[in-house]
């Protein structure tokens, strides 16, 4: 067995439930085999910076069941894009990647197992390319990596968004409103999807298929003469209208992924309401979707995950991302997964057994 081998593992990019289930998979199931596992701090700024704990048993104990990551993570922390101010106060970019790098050597790691979406993987195979010995883990509650069936976080941030769902149904039908609830998901509708069907979204707005505004003023009004005096409408933040644009709440400058989408659901509400007459709110679900303790499916998941990832070191297959493909554990390149986002297929199952209950998608 080896001796004081040594593996690296870090989070990057936005959190979500999960994470710790993968450290603690990881952790675990390299110390059975005979490896130290160090932890670097907030995502790759820890590898940069030299920032690290050495995770013991005892440190991943309990924390199966916890949300966020006890490693801490950062969305703008890029070793090749440094972010940092001149004198002047502006914005300038440094490339650090050899700091990087030598900190992988300086604690001869045999490997590091990166935990990220799309952003981190395009660190990572970047660092891959710099002689890195790297295994990727799919983290993000959006489900838009490709290769893989699922992201662990997504199932934990539906059963979020599907119990405010039912909350908000309650509201809704107590005083006949048009309500208008906007979940994640950036550029895809996965989110939005599979909460809207298990909420039992009246109407399902997706990037994925543009809406036509007066469908869904179309579908309200009808519920009505139907005698269904409520509306319930599950947004995307992504979601746009035919020919339109998306709804951008902020641009961060030094972020891999500088664009952050939100308040489409405000503007639904304001235009519902002003054209047809019915009452109309928006609840904006934000980060409680990336909060709190992962579903049973996304500990499973992420144990999995972990488990895999090292024993991807132990037979030095590097530059791979484990993945979930019908229901096995396998992986893919991590260079495969940098340059598409998993879109929700327009002829998707889900999106047809929808329509077939009658759900609205907007077009
Ligand atoms: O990628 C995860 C995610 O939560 C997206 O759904 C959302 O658009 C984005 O991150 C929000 O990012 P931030 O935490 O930087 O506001």
């Amino acid at each position: 067995m080896p001796k004081n081998k040594k593996i690296g593992i870090l989070t990057g990019g936005g959190d979500c439930p999960g994470l710790n289930a993968v450290i603690r998979a990881v952790t675990k199931s390299a110390h059975e085999n005979g490896y130290d596992v160090i932890g670097f701090k907030d995502g790759f700024k820890g590898l940069v910076e030299n920032d690290f704990i050495e995770l013991t048993d005892c440190m991943v104990s309990n924390i199966l069941t916890q949300g966020g990551t006890i490693l801490g993570t950062s969305n703008t922390a890029n070793p090749y894009r440094w972010a940092k101010k001149d004198k002047k106060g502006n914005l300038i970019f440094e490339d650090l990647s050899e700091k990087a790098i030598s900190n992988f050597k300086k604690n001869k790691l045999e490997a590091l197992v990166v935990l990220g979406g799309d952003g981190s993987m395009a660190i990572a195979n970047d660092l891959v390319n710099d002689g890195l010995s790297i295994v990727g883990v799919p983290k993000t509650i959006d489900n838009d990596l490709p290769h893989t069936d699922m992201t662990f976080g997504f199932n934990t941030a539906v059963r979020t968004a599907t119990g405010a769902i039912d909350k908000i149904h309650t509201t809704a039908q107590s005083h006949h409103r048009a309500m208008v609830v906007e979940v994640m998901g950036r550029y895809t509708g996965w989110i939005a999807l599979y909460s809207g069907v298990a909420g039992g979204g009246d109407i399902i707005l997706i990037p994925e298929i543009p809406y036509e505004i007066k469908s869904i003023y179309k579908t309200i009004k009808e519920r009505k003469e139907n005698g269904k005096n409520f509306t319930i409408i599950v947004v995307a933040e992504g979601a746009k209208p035919k020919g339109g644009d998306l709804t951008v709440r902020k641009v961060i400058k030094n972020s891999p992924d500088p664009i952050r989408l939100g308040g489409i659901g405000m503007k639904l509400a304001n235009e519902i309401e002003e054209n047809t007459g019915i009452e109309s709110r928006a609840t904006i679900l934000g980060h409680i979707q990336r909060g709190g303790v992962p579903t049973p499916f996304d500990r499973v998941l992420a144990t999995r995950f972990g488990v895999e990832a090292v024993n991807h070191v132990l037979n030095k297959r590097y530059g791979k991302m484990v993945v979930l493909k019908n229901n096995e554990i396998s992986s893919v390149l991590i260079s495969s997964v940098t340059s598409e986002v998993k879109n929700v297929p327009k002829n998707y199952s889900l999106i047809k057994a929808a329509r077939a209950v009658g759900t609205c998608f907007g077009d």
